[in-house]
């Protein structure tokens, strides 16, 4: 940019008068493809930026996923820290798997976006803040938790994206995506309704075609059958790990990418770094960058900046003292800086030419691909938490620590329904047939008192029915007959499958509701006579963050 002399002290003067220096331009998307304001097309040259949480090795963990994080965007020290290097790397976007929506994030956020650094944030958190893969449901604490963040983050300019879920959805395991589409659908609502245009995005773990694929095209379709972009993502990543050691475009990327021709939102590698076949040459950062791939793809995420290891090795190319003041960097750093610096994808099409969106429909379930379009309503936190004050056994839970109890109690109390003959379907859900329970959108605490109530009540109101060893509370305020109980009930949940542009939590950004819920863990507990699709095993579930990405590597087609 040229300024003349005086235009440049008036520049600063305003800029030092505001707080912030140029502004980073807004990224818009047109059909496939992404803009900044001047017209010109733009390519993320990203890396991925979380130091790795604490992982559990366990068998009920098969993807090593860590049950703690540090917010990166949370340390202004460490982010003024890196911040020159990754200047020297070149990338004008980090990834980010986990924040905590209570901190205060200026510091880094302004430092980056002085930088002209943008940021993906993924909006699940560790353990019970994420859709849990083995037994999903889309709920209003979840809802609440990204709804937070997303509140959070409003303030700044240089957020790109928010993605909803990394690598829930896997090969076998396709019927927990109608659960991530409905998250994509209402996160994309609010965003809307705030008149933000930051991009909704998933990650997906890589596999065979016949699961890929279908993902792929599903998270972007219009499951209503129209041309809506209501249901679609904006922006998909491929967390992409078969370019190892020196390759070639043809012979890592070809097959997959050109399965994507003519794919309608943007698409970028959320991951990229095969770490197989040391050293990592990062040469297929040209390939990402080439007329290859830019008719579809808009660049890439290198992992990791940080240490990160797996049972592939490591990932990271940079190594911080233990008295976190300094950085070191690896070979795998300066190899990444000389590809990054000198890739620039071609500035084409131009903004006009960019082909209009299109929001097919959904693609037909098959034998490797069981998402249903009919996807699980809006949660209704009001609708909840009106059924709660009607139950007539409550969850009381005796710590803040309730979240491994719940699912345990869950698993005993749908068993003890079941020998009554009763069922644990209104709060379960089945992403295949698209049938959701009437309480499926609610958080699994409430979940918990319903089915306690249920245990009650059919145990002729006995209060031992209700105790679960201390964990339950006769409601001395509820309907006092079984047929009362449910006309109530029905009452609070008079549409349960309404689709709305969600609201605030009543404390967005500060503590929850009182009905903050958990996610539940099942683990270990062998008792149920009745499988209870509410319920989730939190270790399992969690569907965040680095490790779980670097167990896709783990996956990886070779
Ligand atoms: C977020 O930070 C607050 C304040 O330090 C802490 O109390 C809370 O546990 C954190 N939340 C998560 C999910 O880590
Ligand atoms: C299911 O359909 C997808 C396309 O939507 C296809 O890629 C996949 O091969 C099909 N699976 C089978 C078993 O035919
Ligand atoms: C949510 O539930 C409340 C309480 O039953 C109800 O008044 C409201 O209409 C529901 N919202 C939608 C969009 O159905
Ligand atoms: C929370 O509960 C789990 C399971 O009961 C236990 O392993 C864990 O140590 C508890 N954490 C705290 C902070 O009390
Ligand atoms: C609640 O339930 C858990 C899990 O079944 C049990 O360990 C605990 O003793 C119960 N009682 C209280 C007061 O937490
Ligand atoms: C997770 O569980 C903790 C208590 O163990 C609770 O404070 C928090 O709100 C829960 N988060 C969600 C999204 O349910
Ligand atoms: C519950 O589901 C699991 C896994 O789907 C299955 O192995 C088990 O047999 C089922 N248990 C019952 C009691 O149906």
């Amino acid at each position: 940019m040229h300024l003349t002399s005086r235009a440049a002290a008036l520049f600063a003067a305003v800029a030092t008068l505001t707080g912030t220096v140029r502004a980073i331009s807004k990224i818009t998307r047109e059909g496939r493809y992404l803009y900044q304001d001047d017209g010109t097309r733009f390519y993320i040259k990203g890396i991925a930026y979380q130091e790795q949480g604490a992982v559990v090795a366990s068998a009920d963990n098969p993807f090593g996923e860590p049950s703690s994080f540090i917010d990166p965007l949370a340390v202004p020290d460490a982010c003024n820290r890196d911040l020159p290097f990754l200047q020297q790397l070149g990338v004008n976007a980090i990834r980010v798997y986990s924040v905590n929506s209570s901190l205060n994030h200026d510091g880094c956020m302004t430092a980056f976006s002085n930088a002209g650094i943008y940021t993906i944030i993924d909006l699940a958190l560790p353990l019970n803040g994420s859709i849990d893969r083995l037994s999903p449901s889309w709920s209003s604490n979840i809802l609440d938790q990204y709804i937070r963040t997303i509140d959070a983050f409003s303030k700044y300019d240089n957020v790109l994206a928010f993605n909803v879920g990394n690598e829930v959805v896997v090969n076998d395991g396709t019927a927990v995506a109608p659960y991530v589409k409905a998250a994509a659908r209402d996160v994309k609502a609010y965003l809307r309704s705030k008149s933000s245009s930051v991009l909704v995005g998933y990650a997906a773990i890589n596999g065979p075609s016949n699961f890929r694929d279908p993902l792929a095209n599903y998270f972007s379709c219009d499951s209503t059958g129209g041309n809506s972009d209501a249901t679609a993502i904006d922006l998909y990543g491929l967390n992409d790990y078969s370019w190892c050691g020196d390759s070639s475009f043809q012979q890592s990327y070809a097959g997959t990418f050109g399965d994507f021709a003519g794919y309608n939102v943007a698409a970028y590698l959320s991951e990229f770094g095969c770490v197989k076949s040391p050293p990592r040459l990062w040469t297929e950062v040209g390939a990402i960058f080439s007329t290859d791939m830019s008719p579809v793809w808009s660049g890439g995420v290198a992992f990791s900046y940080f240490p990160a290891q797996s049972a592939d090795g490591q990932f990271g190319m940079v190594t911080i003292s233990s008295d976190g003041k300094t950085v070191t960097t690896g070979d795998d750093f300066n190899r990444l800086k000389t590809q990054y610096n000198q890739a620039t994808g071609p500035n084409s099409p131009a903004k006009g030419s960019a082909p209009a969106a299109a929001y097919p429909s959904c693609p037909t379930t098959n034998s490797t691909f069981v998402a249903s379009t009919n996807l699980p309503p809006t949660p209704n936190e009001s609708a909840c938490n009106c059924l709660l004050s009607t139950l007539s056994c409550r969850f009381t839970p005796a710590t803040n620590n309730y979240t491994a109890v719940v699912g345990q109690l869950l698993d005993t109390a749908c068993s003890l329904v079941g020998q009554k003959g009763g069922n644990c379907d209104e709060i379960g859900g089945n992403g295949q047939t698209g049938v959701y329970g009437r309480l499926s959108g609610c958080d699994p605490t409430i979940k918990l008192s319903y089915v306690m109530s249920q245990n009650y009540q059919l145990n002729n109101r006995n209060a031992v029915a209700c105790s679960f060893a201390g964990n339950g509370t006769v409601n001395p305020l509820a309907p006092s007959t079984n047929a009362a109980a449910d006309a109530a009930a029905s009452s609070c949940i008079a549409n349960p499958s309404a689709t709305f542009v969600p609201s605030a939590p009543a404390s967005s950004g500060g503590s929850s509701s009182g009905n903050g819920a958990s996610g539940g863990s099942s683990a270990g507990s062998g008792n149920g006579a009745v499988n209870l699709t509410g319920d989730s095993n939190a270790l399992v579930g969690m569907t965040v963050m680095a490790l779980l990405s670097i167990a896709s590597a783990v996956w990886t087609l070779a």
